[in-house]
């Protein structure tokens, strides 16, 4: 795992903004992994801004959400397709019909599931799935004891993920109880994992992910599996890491041609 550890959110955002837009320069037809929740929205900006000031060009991106509340129409002002338009959408040249998010709606959950996987598998696999990650250790809505090779298909939140999810949808009786997500085997087949923590709140699930034990109870852990997994936290979702000095001596003396 590659763990790069900066003084604020905004300046993590950055890197993963330039992470995601080298990719997008360099291969014009990417496959995106996107990730909804307050972690992502500071990196979204960042691509907006690379779109509108020197023409980042999504015309042949595809992307692929994580997942969809089960039962939240599309328009619901809380789903994560109308996060999705809010937040990046609506502000690049991202062409519609490129564009998969799980339909909360289906009547046919575990075939709407296969089909989104076949999809995945059609455009070529994602190039690089950005990631944000629970208090509890989730990614995507994988759930502590979620199967580490679990594919898309339907969860039950936990009570942590509905209290959190509350203010978006006006207390926690209004959080729906299900989700579609992508599983932990379709997030590891990703070509890269770029995963965003931020603040004090995430610091133990961090600590857990990167320097635990890899275990279902923590599901952001299986990334140490990953070939290609990069974590961009500020200090203080670092600050219960053991080995953050290390992490940090790493990064700042990477050769000019690892520099992002
Ligand atoms: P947050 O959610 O970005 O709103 O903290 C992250 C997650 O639950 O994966």
């Amino acid at each position: 795992m590659e763990i790069i550890i900066q003084p604020d959110s905004r300046q993590a955002s950055q890197i993963a903004a330039r992470i995601v837009a080298r990719l997008v320069r360099e291969k014009p037809h990417a496959v995106l992994g996107m990730a909804t929740g307050k972690t992502p929205l500071q990196l979204y900006r960042d691509l907006v801004l690379m779109h509108r000031e020197s023409g980042l060009d999504f015309g042949g991106i595809t992307s692929f959400n994580l997942d969809e509340y089960v039962g939240t129409p599309p328009a619901h002002p809380s789903s994560l397709h109308s996060y999705m338009w809010a937040h990046l959408f609506s502000h690049i040249n991202m062409p519609r019909e490129r564009i998969n998010i799980p339909d909360g709606l289906t009547a046919d959950i575990p075939a709407a599931c296969r089909k989104y996987e076949q999809a995945v598998r059609s455009a070529g696999g994602i190039d690089v799935q950005i990631l944000g990650i629970g208090t509890n250790g989730h990614i995507g809505y994988n759930e502590p004891s979620s199967s580490l090779s679990s594919r898309t298909r339907i969860k039950t939140l936990t009570e942590e993920s509905r209290l959190d999810a509350a203010a978006a949808f006006g207390g926690e009786e209004g959080v729906p109880t299900h989700v579609i997500t992508m599983g932990l085997g379709t997030i590891m087949e990703s070509k890269m994992c770029l995963l965003l923590a931020f603040g004090k709140k995430k610091a133990r699930a961090v600590a857990l992910t990167v320097e635990g034990p890899v275990t279902a109870m923590v599901p952001g852990s299986i990334l140490q599996m990953h070939p290609r997994a990069i974590l961009v936290l500020d200090k203080d979702a670092a600050s219960e890491l053991k080995m953050a000095d290390y992490y940090t001596w790493v990064h700042d003396h990477k050769p000019d041609w690892q520099k992002y």
